[in-house]
């Protein structure tokens, strides 16, 4: 895909506002539980970075996933692996995993299924961007930042072909 230009989608006014709306909504729901963020690398990085920092609750640990998806054409052979799993025990844990975005849905499937497996207290989801168009599995999202119908888009952690992950506001990207 060549790139034409990048269309503005979501500003960083916009982004900076909702942030503070989840956070607010996740600071609400946990009270003074003790609560364990992972960030889903690489794409969460920005909108996990911004989102602890609005939470007002001071007993948050932090850790971070990465994870690597083959087979995407055909989502019967879809297969999700860890490349990297977190450090902290789960078992008994009250767990928030931010995610970038929610697409097919087979990546947040899989990292529920893994953790749900060991024992977490609770599990929820955050996911700034909420994309329904291609989904394949149901996943609720517990805090959703924005839906989207269509569209490719980068910026703010997203990117295409690893660029544009800097950029701090949402494009989609119109091809030529
Ligand atoms: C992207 C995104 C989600 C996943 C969503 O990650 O960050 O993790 O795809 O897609 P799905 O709902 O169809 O599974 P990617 O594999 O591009 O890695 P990155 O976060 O390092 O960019």
């Amino acid at each position: 895909m060549k790139v034409k230009e990048l269309k503005i989608v979501f500003s960083e006014e916009q982004i900076r506002r909702r942030v503070a709306e989840l956070a607010a909504e996740i600071d609400a729901l946990y009270g003074d539980e003790p609560l364990v963020a992972v960030c889903v690398l690489k794409g969460a990085c920005i909108f996990f970075a911004d989102l602890v920092r609005a939470l007002k609750k001071p007993n948050i640990e932090l850790d971070f996933v990465r994870l690597s998806s083959y087979g995407m054409e055909d989502a019967s052979t879809r297969t999700v692996t860890f490349k990297k799993d977190v450090d902290i025990a789960l078992q008994g844990r009250h767990v928030l995993i931010v995610e970038d975005i929610i697409d097919t849905g087979h990546t947040m499937d899989f990292l529920l299924r893994q953790f749900a497996a060991r024992g977490a207290k609770s599990l929820r989801l955050a996911a700034l961007v909420d994309k329904r168009e291609r989904r394949e599995v149901d996943v609720t999202t517990d805090f959703a930042g924005f839906a989207l119908d269509t569209g490719f888009i980068v910026g703010y952690g997203l990117d295409y072909a690893e660029r544009y992950r800097q950029l701090p506001a949402v494009y989609e990207i119109i091809p030529e």
